[in-house]
Formats: structure tokens, C-alpha cells, sequence
């Protein structure tokens, strides 16, 4: 039998529509589920998605995908990689995969959502196609992780945190809900193909490729680009919804979910991809400075791709750019201080020689940074190592749920942002975390923050052992410094000397 160029059928069959005869067009669509705001089914029917392909075509592709990230898997089993690595890369991987690899599976069905109440046909064929993306991401980023639990039970993470109150889970949750789980297909369109996808996974998936080859770790590096070229086909499915919402005159709705999104991408990505891109991966490794990667790619690229879309820079552009220079560093500082309540071991990063990076890249680190590590230096020289780790918890941002912190040091700049609400004081790292609260109030007003929390008496006893156990971390999981504080003898009868610029 003939069989058809999908050329010629292709068109026809993406758009198929239909009038329903036993229920109105409302009870099929509703706007809770489709948010298509009033813009008419016929305006939709008009979403021209730029990647086309047809469901054997997919298949085709997807079974060679796995066959070669499997393959690889397997051709590298009895490889040292895992032995030889360097403690801060196998960090990454723990990081990594308890923070994404349930995730995906969260963007699973987000991709369903648009699958079933997309209002445009062309856009519930990509998602169909995006959601069987998103249950390969979950499946493959659990099975390859899987192996090494015998090894490092911090492995175990990989599926076990986000069903815990760890608060970096808290914190992927709080984030993926709003952007991914709680919206119509159509925001989920814009919020996470257009606004995550297309301007963030880059970072995570391209950087962390770049790194894992480098670092010799070939079985990631493969696994992760296999994922990154899927994310680069279902990212496109928010631009032409993107065009239908403005062209329709609902441009500074659309504005405002992107705006919404990219601020709490910017979140998770500066405290996931930051500390791995800038301190755990071995120096020698590093291809580029998480600051380098995010003009790269979010202010050269992404920037791009908004204002070509019609679309402005979000209001508080200048402000995200300039956390580039510090707000990871801060980050990176507080997640190893309080490392005891991390699903994996924390590399400080900190030789002489990585200070000196440090110092080239973001000048001024030493004045700032730097400073709070000399003290930490020193105690830990001192043999007082009980300074080093907390004694409670820090403030959390009531949107981020991360710690509120920005610069230490000479250039002190660290400030709480809080607004009162229906007799609630919130706090919030920055401006822009506020004014994401400020957008609609009762859908974040009663969630509590870990502290929060702590403070209702949710957590006890009320301590840092009382903390560990509500976020489910057991002995052998707590973090604790990746080199075993190996790095600090550099610094015995060695005073760090700033290398002259
Ligand atoms: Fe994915
Ligand atoms: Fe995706």
C-alpha cells in the first residue's frame, strides 16, 4: 500500500477540531483548564507550531534516543567513573537528579493539561508528543541514578525528595506548582515551554553536558543531551501561543506570566546550576563562569527571543542581571554552612586556586565572599569545626523558599523586602520575589515556609535535629563538605596571598 509524504496529510490532520453536539464549547474548554481568555477557537486554530512531526517519526527517533543513552550506560558499567570522580562532581549528580528527575514528571503533566484542554489543535499534538518527553526525562533521570544507591545511599534521593520537606524540595515544588501544576494550558504554555525551557533548562542541560564530558563522566553527559534535544522540540510549543495571546490583544497578560516565570526560574537555577557550575565542578573542568553562561544564554539569547516576540524585558531586567554577579554566591555560601540539611555533600570550592578564579571572574568576590570563607577557614585550622555548622534556621523568602541573603562583606548588601497582608508579615529576598506575591495574593498567601513552620511548632524537638528529621534526612544522607575538608590544609601555615591583578 501507498503510503502518504507526511506533507500531504500532515496539515489536515493537526487540526482537527470539532463542534461538540451533547456539551457546550465551555464544559469541554473550561477557562480554568484552557485559559484561552476569551480569544476565539478560530483564532487559535490558527497556532502554527514550527516543529512538525508525525507520531511514527517520534517514535522512531525517541527509540534510537534511549537506545543511545542506554547503550552508553551499559558499554560504561564497569567503568571507575564513579570511583575516580571527584566528590564534587558526583554532588552534581545527587543535586541534579533529586531536584529534576520528579520534576519531569511534574512537567508530565502539565504537558497532559495542554494535551487535553489546549484550545489550539497543532498545540495538543506537541504536547502529546512533549508529555511522552517528559515520562522518558523521569524514567531515565530515576533508572540511571538508581545504580549507584548500593554505592551512596545519597543516590536514593533521586526519587526520594520531593516527597520529603527537605527544604530545596520545598523550594522545586513551591516553584514547579505555581508554574507548571496549578495553570491553564495555555499559561503552562507560556510559563514553562516558552518562559522555562526555552530561557533556563539551556543552562542546566548544555552546561552541565559541557561539564560531564569534560569531567569524563560520558554516561551524563549522554543521558543529559538525549534529554536537551527533546527540550529543544516541546520548548517551541509556547511561542505560538505567545503570538496568538498578543496578536489578540492580551499582551501585558501574557507579559505578566512571563515575567512571573522567568522571576522564579531565575531562583532555581541560581541555586541549583550556580554552586555546580562555580564551585563543585573541579576547576580544571569548568568551561565557563555561571555569570558568562547566563549573558550567554538568557541576556544574548533569551533576550532575543522575548523582544522578537514582541514581548518587553521584564521590568526588573537590570536587577536579575545584577544578581548574576553575587545572588549564587550567596547560595552556594548558605547551602554549605547549613550542608547538614542537603541531600548530597557540598563542595566548598575553595582552594587558593579557585579563589583566584573566583576573584578573576567576579571581581571583588574576595572582598565579600571571600571574607565569611576566611572565618570559616580559620575555624576550621583552629580545630573548632562546631562554628562552622548552624545552630537554627535562617530567614526564608516567602516566595523563593530559599534563605534570604545577597552580599556579605565590605559591600554589604543584604535586605529583607516584607509586606503585610491580611494581618501576615511576609518576607521576600528582593523586590521581585514581592511583587510575584503581589500579582495574586490568596494563591500564595497561606503556604509557610520551612521557618514558618518551625515557628508554628510543626517541627520538634526545635532544633537542627528536630529540622533533619521532619526533612526526612537520616543518617548517611546529611550532607556534609564533599573533600572532607581536605582543601583546608592548603591553608595551615599558608595565609592566603590574593594573586596581584
Ligand atoms: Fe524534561
Ligand atoms: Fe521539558
Amino acid at each position: 500500500m501507498a503510503i502518504l509524504q507526511r506533507s500531504e496529510w500532515y496539515d489536515l490532520a493537526r487540526t482537527t477540531n470539532w463542534t461538540p453536539k451533547y456539551v457546550t464549547d465551555s464544559e469541554l474548554f473550561p477557562e480554568e483548564m484552557s485559559g484561552a481568555r476569551d480569544v476565539p477557537a478560530e483564532k487559535w486554530e490558527s497556532y502554527d507550531e514550527p516543529y512538525k512531526v508525525s507520531y511514527a517519526e517520534y517514535v522512531k527517533v525517541q527509540r534510537e534516543k534511549d537506545a543511545g543513552a542506554y547503550s552508553v550506560k551499559a558499554a560504561l558499567e564497569r567503568s571507575q567513573m564513579f570511583e575516580d570522580a571527584d566528590p564534587g562532581w558526583l554532588s552534581i549528580l545527587k543535586a541534579h537528579y533529586g531536584a529534576i528527575a520528579l520534576g519531569e514528571y511534574a512537567a508530565m503533566s502539565a504537558e497532559a493539561r495542554m494535551v487535553r484542554f489546549g484550545r489550539a489543535p497543532g498545540m495538543r499534538n506537541m504536547a502529546t508528543f512533549g508529555m511522552m518527553d517528559e515520562n522518558r526525562h523521569g524514567q531515565i533521570q530515576l533508572y540511571f541514578p538508581h545504580e549507584y544507591c548500593k554505592k551512596d545511599r545519597q543516590f536514593d534521593w533521586a526519587h526520594k525528595a520531593y516527597h520529603t520537606n527537605e527544604w530545596g524540595a520545598i523550594a522545586a515544588r513551591h516553584t514547579f506548582d505555581d508554574l507548571f501544576m496549578a495553570r491553564s494550558a495555555t499559561e503552562i504554555a507560556v510559563m514553562l515551554t516558552f518562559a522555562f525551557e526555552t530561557g533556563f533548562t539551556n543552562m542546566q542541560f548544555l552546561g552541565l553536558a559541557a561539564d560531564a564530558a569534560e569531567a569524563g563522566d560520558y554516561t551524563f553527559s549522554s543521558l543529559i543531551s538525549s534529554i536537551q534535544t527533546d527540550e529543544s522540540r516541546h520548548a517551541q510549543i509556547g511561542a505560538p501561543a505567545l503570538q496568538i495571546l498578543i496578536e489578540n490583544g492580551k499582551k501585558e497578560d501574557a507579559q505578566k506570566l512571563v515575567d512571573i516565570a522567568i522571576a522564579r526560574a531565575w531562583r532555581i537555577f541560581a541555586v541549583l546550576t550556580g554552586p555546580s557550575m562555580d564551585y563543585y565542578t573541579p576547576l580544571e573542568h569548568r568551561k565557563q563562569s555561571f555569570k558568562e553562561f547566563m549573558q550567554e544564554w538568557i541576556v544574548g539569547q533569551f533576550e532575543r527571543s522575548l523582544l522578537d516576540m514582541g514581548l518587553s524585558l521584564p521590568w526588573y531586567w537590570n536587577q536579575m542581571v545584577d544578581e548574576f554577579d553575587y545572588q549564587h554566591h550567596a547560595y552556594h555560601l548558605g547551602i554549605w554552612f547549613w550542608r547538614p540539611t542537603v541531600w548530597w555533600n557540598p563542595a566548598a570550592g575553595m582552594t587558593p586556586e579557585c579563589r583566584d578564579w573566583l576573584e578573576e571572574k567576579y571581581p571583588g568576590w574576595n572582598d565579600t565572599f571571600g571574607k565569611c570563607w576566611d572565618v570559616i577557614i580559620d575555624n576550621l585550622l583552629a580545630g573548632r569545626p562546631e562554628l562552622t555548622v548552624p545552630e537554627t534556621l535562617p530567614i526564608v523568602c516567602n516566595m523563593s523558599q530559599i534563605p534570604i541573603c545577597a552580599i556579605p562583606g565590605d559591600r554589604w548588601k543584604v535586605q529583607d523586602h516584607p509586606l503585610d497582608h491580611e494581618g501576615r508579615t511576609y518576607h521576600f529576598n528582593s523586590a521581585i520575589d514581592r511583587w510575584v506575591f503581589q500579582q495574586n495574593p490568596a494563591r500564595y498567601r497561606d503556604h509557610m515556609t520551612l521557618v514558618d513552620r518551625f515557628l508554628a511548632g510543626h517541627i520538634q524537638p526545635m532544633n537542627l535535629m528536630g529540622a533533619l528529621q521532619y526533612m526526612n534526612l537520616a543518617p548517611g544522607e546529611i550532607g556534609d563538605d564533599a573533600h572532607q575538608y581536605a582543601w583546608v590544609e592548603r591553608y595551615r601555615n599558608h595565609p592566603y596571598q590574593r594573586k596581584a591583578a
